[in-house]
């Protein structure tokens, strides 16, 4: 029980990571370059988001009438250990205190309809935000009865309003998350992992384009907020420092967004040579007079994405940063050397448990289990996660 408790507030504890507003910022603005009416009309909903900390409600709020939006909607989680407990998003000259009834720490609603200038300074900030909540106008702010889970039924009522949902949510939960936006059948723009990309909920929706990665920041370091007392790596917080984010801040490598909102990175195509000039003039293919074919797949492999040939028509396993430079219009995704494509028609030996065994004796000189149906193999050896891939034309 005692080791279930810390599990669970490990886990509660990796998923408080706060986005900060220059990424939001940069990921929007490609949206609405490829088309400035992305957001017009549009019901915005933040589910993971409490307006004390979230630079998504900060951001939508700040630019709601810019982006057009119809209503912004946020709804903020009970257990998180920052819960109401950071003012200082709304102003320093603003505290908003528990109204009459209304519980300190609380999850909460806050719907926003319409900004305006409330302070009368010629200016719309989120001090005004503040007093239209409290003043209750066209806004509303109020406590919700749970506790602001995503998954209970007043916060799938919200979700049944929005057209996009915008946030990065609880790391654990990712899976569940993006299930439930998929079944809602939402449009959506969330931070995750690039590892999901491989997990059997998700890679179906990549493989059927119904979901891609975001314009910004794949595989790169992303940098967030943590809250006070929270321990971040050294390493980390030097690496966060080195990009400007001094103090509650760490960094996490392969994070990125993804979405189902079209955006123009995803329609570049990416420039390629010949397999006959990557072999001669590409370094990374240097030393190499062919590229290798699979063992267990009828697939040549290719180790890094600017080594993609241009003039191959058969399948192609790339690294899953590919994804970060796919154009739907260039290339067809076939599937994954993971385990969990099991219908994956390029496949062409399945290993038995002895090959296993001796493939991890004749790697590492002990007795083991090389699980070699869970990847590529070239010469009995396992390669890096890999995605597999057709030219569009072929
Ligand atoms: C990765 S943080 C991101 C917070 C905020 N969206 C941002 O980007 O700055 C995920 C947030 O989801 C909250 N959370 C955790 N489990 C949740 C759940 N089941 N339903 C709603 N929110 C949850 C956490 O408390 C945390 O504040």
């Amino acid at each position: 029980m005692a080791n279930r408790n810390l599990a669970e507030a490990k886990r509660a504890k990796n998923d408080e990571f706060y986005t900060q507003y220059a990424d939001i910022e940069k990921e929007i603005n490609a949206y609405l370059e490829y088309d400035p009416d992305t957001f017009r009309g549009k019901i915005v909903y933040s589910n993971c988001d409490d307006p004390y900390e979230s630079n998504f409600f900060r951001y939508f709020v700040l630019n709601f009438r810019r982006l057009g939006l119809a209503r912004y909607i946020a709804t903020s989680y009970k257990p998180s250990p920052i819960a109401n407990t950071q003012l200082d998003l709304f102003g320093n000259d603003i505290t908003l205190p528990p109204a009459k009834g209304r519980p300190k720490i609380a999850a909460n609603r806050f719907i926003i309809n319409d900004v305006g200038d409330m302070d009368g300074d010629g200016q719309f900030n989120l001090g005004d935000i503040a007093r239209q909540l409290l003043a209750n106008t066209n806004n509303e702010w109020a406590p919700l009865r749970g506790d602001g889970d995503f998954r209970s039924d007043e916060c799938i009522a919200l979700l049944a309003q929005a057209d996009i949902v915008v946030t990065n949510p609880p790391f654990s939960l990712f899976r569940d998350y993006l299930a439930q936006l998929i079944d809602h059948h939402k449009q959506l723009l969330i931070i995750g992992n690039m590892n999901a990309i491989t997990y059997k909920e998700v890679f179906p929706l990549i493989k059927e384009d119904r979901l891609w990665l975001g314009a910004t920041g794949a595989g790169k370091d992303m940098v967030f907020a943590v809250p006070e007392g929270f321990e971040v790596d050294d390493k980390d917080k030097q690496k966060a420092a080195r990009l400007g984010y001094v103090g509650n801040y760490t960094r996490l490598g392969n994070s990125n967004w993804f979405t189902n909102l079209d955006h123009g990175r995803r329609h570049q195509p990416l420039s390629l040579m010949t397999m006959a000039d990557n072999l001669k003039f590409n370094k990374k293919m240097q030393g190499k007079t062919a590229y290798e074919v699979y063992d267990n797949y009828d697939a040549i492999e290719v180790p890094y994405t600017d080594a993609i040939p241009s003039d191959y028509e058969g399948v192609m396993g790339v690294p899953i940063s590919f994804l970060d430079k796919y154009n739907p219009d260039q290339f067809e995704i076939v599937g994954t050397l993971e385990s969990n494509d099991p219908d994956n028609a390029c496949r062409t030996r399945f290993y038995t448990a002895k090959e296993c065994r001796d493939a991890y004796m004749a790697r590492f000189g002990k007795p083991g289990v090389y699980d070699l149906n869970a990847s590529g193999v070239i010469r009995g050896v396992k390669v890096f996660k890999r995605v597999l891939i057709k030219q569009r034309s072929a």
